[in-house]
């Protein structure tokens, strides 16, 4: 790229040997649990036939602002991009539905064969204020489901899909809290009384509250606020001013919900804080089992239909409808609840080596466990035979091999139980089935 002369080097005032505040650096010993969930996902998407599509990480600004113009998401939590021309302002993806939009129609997947069922798996982006559940670099695991009509179904599949995923990752007491939100028609007068509701209340409201008011009523409705809540007791309720389709349409979804066993809970002041939605909007949220997990209360994930989106983008109308789970949100709960989900780690076999034949041998002698699959753990950049040993006994390594000098000339190796001290010499072409009965 051509270099811009007038781009300013960025101030560098604060510590740059720091993470950015709401962004973590994830460290090998959180790994497994991060392989875990990506793994679910696969699994999730694999079984309900959903393909995998990757997004890119920055986008126009405006594909952002068309499709949720009115969300804190966009207007107060976007990351922003220059490009080095100063000309054009791209964002941080802050979620993943508006690309997946895009890319339907950039590479004509109208015209395959419906549903067309997307899945996708990665960072995005929120200037969110950062605490337990709540990043600034988040993960997401989305499934999508653009169809040929409107269909409960679906709405139902990625429902059931999103609990899946919490299931397998052994959460339990997590219920979807469901509502519909009804097409933009019916939403017109009902929003009218709700503003009208409100308004007798104006003096109750804070300054934020009666600006929301004005650019989106709505959205009092999901405020966290006390004062809020008990008014919203007393709120006109969307359910009155459902039309016949509308209405047929979420008892359908609720249907599929109750054969297939899921629980759910009808919240009507459920609206989610996304502008493209109609009909369906849900949320898993996890019901805490006592005071201490009261900040876990939080949703794992959320979703709804969107069957105006593809149209608002300059497609043809498509109705669509999706889900996205809060990756990190559904490990914070694993980590606060100590629950077990990853399966126990295959015991690994520690290798000490003593003189410089040995180690000179000692990479050969891991291929060959390695082709027995039998897992290796080394410390092969120490000399000393107790530096070694404290290194094993650190790691929990229950079996250590120890090849000397004398081993390693006589094609030998000592196993040793670490617990009770108990040796054995064996030949190193017997080393592999000599592990395998006691590991
Ligand atoms: P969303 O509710 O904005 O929906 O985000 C989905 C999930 O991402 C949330 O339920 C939460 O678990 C997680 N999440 C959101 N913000 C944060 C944060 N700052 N830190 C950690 N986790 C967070 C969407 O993104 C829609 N695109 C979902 C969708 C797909 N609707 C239709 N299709």
């Amino acid at each position: 790229m051509e270099k811009n002369k007038k781009t300013k080097k960025p101030s560098n005032k604060k510590d740059s040997n720091q993470s950015i505040r709401g962004m973590r650096d994830i460290l090998p010993k959180e790994q497994p649990l991060w392989e875990k969930a990506y793994s679910t996902y696969k699994e999730v998407a694999n079984y309900y036939n959903f393909q995998p599509i990757t997004t890119p990480i920055v986008e126009q600004l405006s594909l952002y602002e068309r499709s949720n113009p009115e969300a804190d998401l966009v207007s107060k939590e976007m990351y922003y991009v220059k490009t080095r021309s100063g000309k054009d302002t791209l964002a941080l993806r802050p979620e993943g539905t508006p690309g997946v939009v895009r890319a339907y129609l950039e590479h004509g997947m109208k015209s395959w064969p419906h549903p067309v069922k997307l899945s996708y798996y990665g960072p995005f982006f929120r200037h969110d204020k950062p605490q337990l559940g709540r990043y600034r670099q988040l993960h997401q695991a989305g499934f999508e489901v653009f169809s040929s009509k409107i269909d409960p179904l679906y709405d139902a599949q990625v429902i059931l899909a999103g609990f899946r995923f919490i299931e397998m990752m052994k959460i339990k007491n997590c219920s979807i809290h469901i509502n519909t939100i009804g097409t933009p028609r019916c939403r017109t007068t009902y929003i009218q009384k709700l503003k009208a509701f409100f308004k007798e209340k104006q003096k109750l409201l804070t300054v934020e509250q009666k600006k929301r008011l004005e650019k989106n009523p709505l959205r009092l409705l999901d405020s966290k606020d006390k004062n809020i809540q008990e008014m919203k007791e007393e709120a006109p309720t969307i359910l009155d001013h459902l039309d016949s389709d509308s209405k047929k349409h979420f008892m359908s979804v609720l249907e599929y919900l109750e054969d297939l066993g899921l629980p759910y809970t009808l919240d009507h002041t459920l609206v989610r804080g996304l502008d493209y939605y109609t009909h369906t909007v849900f949320e898993f949220i996890l019901d805490p089992e006592n005071e201490a997990e009261d900040e876990l209360n939080f949703s794992l994930g959320g979703g709804g239909r969107y069957d105006y989106l593809v149209e608002q983008f300059g497609g043809k109308p498509t109705p669509a409808t999706g889900v996205a789970i809060g990756i990190d949100r559904v490990l914070d709960v694993i980590k606060k609840k100590e629950i077990q989900v990853l399966p126990k780690a295959k015991e690994k076999v520690f290798l000490i080596h003593i003189g410089d034949l040995a180690k000179r041998k000692s990479l050969a002698l891991i291929e060959q466990l390695r082709d027995a699959k039998i897992p290796v753990q080394e410390a092969l950049g120490k000399a000393s035979l107790a530096a070694q040993l404290k290194i094993a006994d650190k790691a929990g390594s229950k079996t250590a091999l120890i090849f000397g000098q004398k081993e390693a000339y006589e094609e030998t190796v000592i196993i040793r139980d670490m617990k009770t001290g108990a040796q054995e010499t064996v030949p190193l072409a017997k080393l592999a089935s000599a592990l395998k009965k006691r590991l």
